[in-house]
């Protein structure tokens, strides 16, 4: 098996990879986010949409940065869930069609394990050991993980409310900033002053994190400043930074005490909000201090792309596995559908 190649379509971003084993020859991502950013959020109608009028010329331009042709492909991995079930499903036909006209093997890949595969993504040639810890926060998840192995989860904890990307990007909106929220946050809070409002840290039982109630303060705030005509582009920075650095104080503290209680020495952090630039140099600081290693793949790994679903398909493909052509998609997969 040479050449696997990778479909992500569980949300707004159309994407196709060509993985030579385990080394990227190519991911393409068109992103919809401009398109969603008149709504405010995604559409899931559109979003499924714009996947079926992309996704064949991101396959064509996917391959064509690979070098490689569509019948040297030697099996398809694609995102089955969990998702937008309008948006999955394109992505689905797509592999089921192609595995069905080249006679090759196909799987299904959770979204989240595939996230978690970003960062392997930084190791071509070499796994990252195991056990380690994994973070993953991005627009739908929240999720401390206890990775044994290939295939080998343990769920430690989670958002019990919204997940740390959707409180970037709820919180942006209603600064009135453009979706998505997080990496304009970003910007604002890097000429912000994080200590300007003290929002509140949520204490979550177990290796839980909410942030819903984070969103709520920021919206008094803002209420309170706009009575007071008092909402001018510095005060907007502080309350981005200040934002930040409470989600951020809530997710580093949180995952270090989960490390040093599971004895695991090495991190990996991944997800949309793992390109944040904060939470790169505040994570990379605190693992140092606490003789961690932590790993955190470059910006486009982080974000949603079909490098990551393609690698994890790989490991699940060598593994022997293979999908059925009844395979369906599914909105809500929790980990414990990451089955081994
Ligand atoms: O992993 P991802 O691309 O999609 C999901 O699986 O959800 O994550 C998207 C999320 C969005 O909520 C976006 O606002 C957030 O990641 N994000 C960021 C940054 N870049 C993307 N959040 C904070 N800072 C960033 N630089
Ligand atoms: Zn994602």
């Amino acid at each position: 098996m040479r050449y696997i190649l990778g479909i992500e379509t569980s949300c707004d971003e159309t994407s196709v990879a060509v993985l030579e084993r385990r080394t990227v020859r190519s991911s393409v991502v068109a992103s919809q986010a401009q398109l969603h950013a008149q709504w405010g959020g995604v559409v899931p109608e559109a979003a499924a949409r714009q996947h079926v009028e992309r996704l064949n010329p991101v396959l064509q331009q996917a391959l064509d940065e690979a070098g490689v042709a569509l019948r040297q492909i030697d099996a398809i991995a694609v995102t089955n869930r969990p998702g937008l079930v309008g948006a999955l499903v394109v992505g689905l036909a797509a592999a089921k069609a192609l595995a069905f006209a080249l006679q090759k093997p196909f799987v299904g890949v959770n979204h989240l394990e595939g996230h978690l595969y970003s960062a392997f993504l930084m190791e071509p040639d070499a796994d990252i050991p195991f056990p380690h810890l994994a973070l993953i926060v991005s627009g739908g998840h929240t999720e401390l993980i206890l990775a044994h192995g290939h295939g080998d989860y343990a769920l430690l904890g989670h958002t019990l409310d919204d997940a740390a990307g959707e409180a970037f990007d709820k919180t942006a909106r209603l600064l009135g900033l453009n979706y998505p929220g997080g990496p304009e946050i970003d910007r604002r809070a890097n000429q912000g002053d994080p200590n300007a409002f003290l929002f509140p840290r949520a204490r979550v039982e177990g290796w839980n994190f909410s942030f819903s109630g984070l969103k709520t303060a920021v919206r008094r705030e803002v209420e309170r400043l706009r009575a007071h005509n008092a909402l001018d582009e510095a005060t907007l920075n502080n309350l981005c930074a200040s934002f930040q650095q409470a989600v951020l104080d809530a997710l580093i503290e949180k995952t270090l005490e989960a490390a040093q209680a599971h004895r695991v020495g090495i991190l990996i952090v991944v997800g949309g909000v793992a390109a944040n630039s904060a939470l790169q140099a505040q994570m990379r600081t605190a693992c140092s201090a606490a003789g961690l290693t932590l790993k955190i793949p470059p910006p486009k790994y982080c974000t949603d792309n079909a490098a990551m679903i393609a690698l994890a398909g790989y490991f699940r493909l060598l593994a022997g596995e293979r999908a059925d052509y009844d395979l369906d998609a599914y909105a809500n997969a929790p980990l414990g559908c990451l089955e081994s």
